[in-house]
């Protein structure tokens, strides 16, 4: 990740090696303590590479519980059951030495609601990458496996690539993008990934974590949450097992989700559906709030106000709900400040 570095490393040894030369004539003495402290030097070597260099230890994957914990409370809105869930399923896998299978975490909702930054959380506070880990894989249905015609290979392709990279590092990730646009039937070509094995093949998935994200299921969420605000009251009482079974069985049984008729959640496989609200106006606003603090700007209530009203909310009578969640204000922000 960062050849630059060891580029400047391999620079200072030969200028080293250098002056070395330079200083001549020296004495024995002092020649044989530099060939000692390069020798030293050359020997810590691979030390300082594993320093500069991302690699599967402990330095660069590690989980910090209390910076997710001020992450999904900070930057998140108007999730609190995605927020709770996220948080114990994550520490509880991680504070496990010897956890029986991997994490499966599916995410749901309407799009801008913060499915993609969670992940984006969770990888942030896991590695000291983030995103940028060369442990943190992202498949986008649409770009990694587009054309249906393709599918077999496909399976192939995606099966070799998780077994490579969990070989290469059991503290991996994989991020499954665009699950409603995945040919139904691919991802039960990973399920023996998923599943309780102690080995497959000699490699153990047991750490790595699966993350999928989806649309699926947006609908019946929606449903709840407006069932909720009708009846006037507080978002916060919506309760996880309010909407589980019903995202897990639209799930199932989308025939456009990728998770259609699929063994992953018959099997079990998946440990938290994860599902995710629709946003309201004021969530909106703590949005635009966020991004302009994070974009070192002053936050300004004014202009949070300006951006939060042009967009777009539904139903149509009541506009009560961000039809894009929190997705288009970026731009909106660039417009107006
Ligand atoms: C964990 O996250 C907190 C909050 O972001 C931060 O202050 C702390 O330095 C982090 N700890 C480690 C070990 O990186
Ligand atoms: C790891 O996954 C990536 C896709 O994210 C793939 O290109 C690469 O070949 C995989 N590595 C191995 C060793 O299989
Ligand atoms: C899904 O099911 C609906 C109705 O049952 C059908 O009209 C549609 O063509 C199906 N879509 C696919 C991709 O099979």
């Amino acid at each position: 990740m960062k050849p630059k570095k060891r580029h400047v490393l391999l620079l200072w040894v030969l200028v080293f090696a250098g002056v070395t030369q330079a200083i001549e004539p020296i004495s024995t003495t002092i020649a044989v303590g530099m060939a000692a402290t390069l020798t030293a030097f050359l020997a810590s070597y691979q030390n300082i590479l594993y320093y500069f260099h991302e690699c599967c230890r402990p330095e660069w994957i590690s989980f910090n519980r209390t910076g997710l914990e001020a992450d999904l409370q900070r930057k998140l809105f108007g999730q609190h059951i995605a927020s709770r869930i996220i948080l114990k399923a994550v520490n509880g896998f991680m504070s496990n030495d010897n956890p029986k299978k991997p994490l499966v975490l599916s995410l749901h909702g309407w799009t801008g609601t913060g499915k993609n930054f969670v992940s984006k959380l969770i990888a942030e506070n896991l590695y000291k990458e983030g995103m940028d880990s060369s442990f943190v894989h992202v498949f986008t249905s649409t770009l990694h496996f587009p054309h249906p015609s393709q599918y077999d290979t496909y399976k192939t392709q995606l099966q070799q690539w998780i077994k490579g990279n969990v070989t290469n590092c059991e503290r991996s990730m994989f991020i499954f993008d665009e699950m409603d646009k995945m040919h139904p039937g691919l991802i039960d070509s990973i399920k023996p990934y998923l599943d309780y094995y102690e080995k497959l093949d000699g490699v153990s998935y047991r750490k790595a974590i699966f993350i999928f994200l989806s649309n699926a299921g947006g609908d019946s969420i929606i449903k709840t949450a407006l069932e909720f605000w009708k009846a006037g009251r507080n978002r916060e009482e919506i309760e996880l097992r309010d909407l589980e079974t019903l995202v897990s069985l639209s799930v199932f049984n989308n025939n456009e989700s990728g998770f259609y008729h699929t063994s992953l959640i018959d099997r079990h496989l998946v440990d938290f559906f994860v599902p995710f609200l629709p946003l309201e106006y004021r969530h909106v606003v703590q949005c635009v709030l966020a991004e302009m603090e994070a974009r070192g700007l002053k936050p300004d209530q004014e202009v949070a106000d300006i951006v939060a009203k042009d967009l777009v909310y539904f139903p149509k009578s009541e506009r009560v709900f961000s039809v894009k969640g929190c997705k288009t204000i970026e731009s909106k922000l660039d417009y107006y400040t």
